[in-house]
């Protein structure tokens, strides 16, 4: 039996991780500027996250969600402290597609609504009710229908007032930076009327902080630079930096009831010891207040690089756009300089989620060898 053959593949293997760094069979070590997918929040293989699973797997690794489990319910606590959401509720899944799957059904349970309005060039899942909000003909099936989606154009104040005007609403879903698409920004007095409109009309504000969260933008959450207040947080990847864990955070308004929601493995105790040690290296490390610097550091630097187009983002979550196609700039990345830098929906976007842990020197490595690439043929 081989893996189902659904991934374009890297001719790479890796098999060991350490901070910033990868290193394949062969020895060769490559600096991660994308994190894995975002994922990577801490650093590859943190001691701390590595001591906390062990730590797990020798007391309870795993019980279902039909007792108390202290590991979650310190999960909670710290995730209330550090997102500046401490009278939030938890409720804790597996993926970022299921975390967005469950806000959308809860925002569903809440009001009895059923139209959604999500934005071009969203990616929020591929599961039912995630593909369904995600702007990608090509990953819906038959069996995902989305006629009660409105997808609208982004930062569009007037499509977004005509849209609440003309239907009853269920839910806004956004992401503060649409990643997958290149990291383009929902303007903060697009949130504040989003906002203001789901107030109004009963309606559930779901922020999409799976690729945006956890500290990247030099806030917890990346909507906070816009102070508004969602209803629904959801948040997956950079969450348990590897370990798969993911969550949604619930305004204590919202009524829930036993059965509403539900989940084998979602908060299983592993996984929150995974968490809680992402959480406390945060903490500890100060990785949140590093990364607006970091973020202009980059950004300087890459403002002096030739071709480019565009630099969109906030701290260490960035899309830089080229006035070309950057799938042979990429892959001269990995082979020639060993670096991987993730893509986007943009042909012409590269885009950089690296651990928070990364040091300017890295910064400084990539400028030089995109220099180098750029100088040749790109
Ligand atoms: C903003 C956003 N939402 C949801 C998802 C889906 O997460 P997952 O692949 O963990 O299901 C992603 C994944 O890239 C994402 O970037």
């Amino acid at each position: 039996m081989k893996p189902l053959d659904v991934y374009p593949l890297f001719d790479i293997s890796l098999v060991k991780g350490e901070g910033c760094h990868v290193w394949d069979d062969k020895g060769n070590k490559y600096l991660d500027l994308y994190g894995g997918h975002a994922v990577i929040s801490i650093g590859h293989n943190h001691p701390k996250w590595t001591k906390a699973i062990k730590k797990a797997t020798k007391k309870l690794a795993y019980y279902s969600n039909s007792v108390h489990l202290p590991l979650q319910e310190k999960l909670a606590q710290k995730l209330g402290e550090l997102s500046g959401y401490p009278n939030y509720n938890l409720f804790l899944c597996n993926s970022g597609a299921e975390a967005n799957e469950n806000a959308l059904k809860l925002a569903s349970f809440t009001n009895q609504r059923n139209k959604i309005i999500a934005f071009k060039g969203a990616f929020h899942g591929r599961t039912a009710a995630a593909v369904a909000v995600t702007d990608n003909p090509k990953i819906k099936p038959p069996i995902n229908p989305d006629d009660h989606v409105i997808f609208l154009p982004l930062n569009d104040k007037i499509a977004l007032e005509k849209a609440f005007s003309e239907h009853e609403i269920c839910a806004v879903i956004i992401e503060p930076f649409q990643g997958v698409n290149g990291i383009y920004e929902a303007k903060h007095t697009f949130l504040k009327a989003i906002s203001a409109l789901c107030k109004k009309n009963m309606s559930l504000f779901i922020i999409d902080e799976i690729q945006s969260g956890y500290g990247r933008t030099g806030h917890f959450f990346a909507h906070q630079w816009a102070f508004v207040k969602p209803d629904i947080i959801t948040m997956a990847k950079g969450m348990g930096n590897g370990f798969p864990i993911a969550g949604i955070l619930v305004n204590p308004e919202i009524k829930v009831w036993h059965g509403m929601l539900g989940t084998t493995f979602g908060g299983a105790p592993m996984a929150c010891a995974a968490g809680l040690s992402v959480l406390k290296t945060i903490e500890s490390e100060k990785l949140i207040e590093r990364n607006v610097g970091l973020g202009e550091y980059f950004i300087e630097k890459l403002r002096a690089l030739p071709f480019i187009k565009e630099i969109r983002g906030r701290g260490l979550i960035l899309g830089v756009e080229f006035d070309f196609p950057i799938k042979g700039l990429r892959e001269r990345l990995v082979y020639e300089k060993h670096i991987f830098t993730g893509n986007a929906s943009n042909p012409n976007t590269l885009r950089f989620l690296p651990p928070m842990n990364i040091r300017k020197k890295d910064i400084d490595k990539t400028i030089k060898a995109l220099q180098d690439l750029l100088s040749t043929n790109p």
